[in-house]
């Protein structure tokens, strides 16, 4: 009989986890509390984009070795227990682990020895100790003796699940003596080093991993806002920057968010010595749409009331249709409140989307909110004195803000 899995939550992270781990011959039950999930999954169709899974969910389904269920319970006859839960941050910058601790109320009183609780979550620093100690104050379990408990964070990008699971180290922070070794044999089939910590170094480096892209992201929208002050380019600023020049390099500017960069840096603000340094590099962040709005009323005479203005992308990331806190909604809204008339295509998320062509007809300006491959043509589709808004550089176009035909007569 091989040996069992439960993975409870199959969004982005625990469905691609699931259908790996049913890959490497594992027996796996799937739990998602939404009906609508499962019923996709039924069907053979994933719920979302993520390269290479489709074919892998219809080789699991020939294969018959993921079993689906709506609750946690379902779970709890499985050699290892997974969560990979949403761990958003409450408005008092501070986790939310409502989830986690619903799932593990349900599962307490059928937990038995010997099994191992993994936690992929993202979580702040010190949740995987509270979640054993737990586990020990209500079940009376000897953590890493006979119930082992594991951080095991998730650090793949988004459309690279397949490719990376396979590939980057995995940390592990196994609590007490035994756990680290307990989570190892789940995760070994991957073939990928296996680097063994505590737990809460293990939950630190998770969280660091996106604050250090987090911050990272700020400097160059910093200098963005900066060189607009002083009537510079950022893009020549930042060659001059970067070009041939040894030590490190800044990056591109853009609108930084997403679900995980915008909510992980608060885990670490939960308890922070130096409040306010990553509170600081979220503002940057937060104001980017601003910028641009204003940048684009400035131009635009003033005033952006009856303006057509398209927004294309609406997704938080390159050819991603996630658009969980995207800031391509903050700078809807921001242009809303302008008056101005807003149209908007994402070709990765239809259902809100028109299509390119009447997103773009009569517009007088165009902001680039996503850096999708598919805007890289952008600049031939414009009639010449459109108003494009592009701070990824994703046209070629090298300003952030630039009339149309300019652009395409000398080309980027
Ligand atoms: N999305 C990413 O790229 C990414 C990357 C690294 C880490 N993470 C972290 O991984 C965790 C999961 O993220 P995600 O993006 O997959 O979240 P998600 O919201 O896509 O998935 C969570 C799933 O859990 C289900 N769920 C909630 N309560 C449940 C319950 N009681 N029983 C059964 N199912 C339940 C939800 O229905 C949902 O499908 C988070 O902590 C996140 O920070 C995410």
């Amino acid at each position: 009989m091989p040996k069992s899995v439960a993975v409870i939550g199959l969004g982005r992270v625990g469905l691609p986890l699931a259908l790996s781990f049913a890959d490497r011959g594992f027996r796996v039950i799937g739990v998602d509390k939404q009906e609508r999930v499962l019923d996709s999954l039924r069907a053979g169709r994933m719920p979302f984009e993520e390269t290479g899974t489709q074919a892998l969910l219809e080789r699991v389904n020939a294969a018959g070795s993921m079993e689906l269920a709506l609750t946690a319970q379902d779970a709890a006859e499985a050699d290892w227990i997974v969560l990979t839960l949403g761990t958003p941050a409450l408005s008092h910058i501070e986790i939310d682990i409502a989830d986690i601790r619903s799932v593990i109320d349900d599962l307490l009183p059928l937990l038995r020895e010997g099994q191992t609780l993994i936690l992929r979550s993202t979580v702040a620093p010190g949740t995987t100790d509270w979640l054993a100690g737990y586990l020990e104050q209500k079940r009376g379990l000897r953590i890493g003796e006979d119930f082992f408990v594991a951080h095991v964070p998730e650090r793949i990008a988004a459309g690279r699940f397949l490719e990376e699971i396979a590939s980057l180290p995995c940390v592990i922070g196994g609590v007490g003596e035994h756990s680290g070794e307990k989570a190892t044999e789940a995760f070994e089939p991957f073939g990928t080093e296996i680097v063994q910590t505590s737990p809460v170094q293990a939950e630190l480096a998770k969280i660091w991993t996106n604050i250090l892209r987090y911050a990272n992201f700020a400097l160059p929208n910093l200098l963005m806002m900066n060189c607009e002050q002083y009537g510079a380019n950022v893009f020549e600023v930042i060659d001059l920057v970067n070009h041939d020049y040894p030590r490190g390099g800044i990056a591109l500017p853009g609108l930084t968010a997403g679900t995980c960069l915008r909510k992980d840096f608060a885990f670490s603000e939960e308890r922070s010595s130096a409040p306010g340094m990553l509170l600081a590099v979220s503002r940057v962040h937060e104001t980017v749409p601003l910028f641009l709005v204003e940048g684009l009323r400035r131009r635009l005479g003033g005033s952006l009331k009856d303006r057509r203005v398209a927004v294309l992308g609406l997704a938080f990331k390159r050819d991603s249709d996630d658009v969980r806190d995207s800031l391509s909604y903050k700078l809807i809204r921001l242009l809303e409140r302008e008056l101005a008339v807003v149209t908007r295509n994402d070709p990765n998320v239809p259902a809100e989307s028109e299509p390119l062509e009447e997103a773009l007809a009569g517009a007088e300006a165009v902001v680039v909110a996503t850096n999708h491959s598919e805007y890289e043509h952008l600049l031939a589709k414009l009639p010449d004195g459109t108003l494009v808004v592009d701070p990824w550089n994703v046209t070629g176009a090298r300003e952030v803000f630039t009339a149309a035909g300019d652009r395409v007569a000398s080309g980027p």
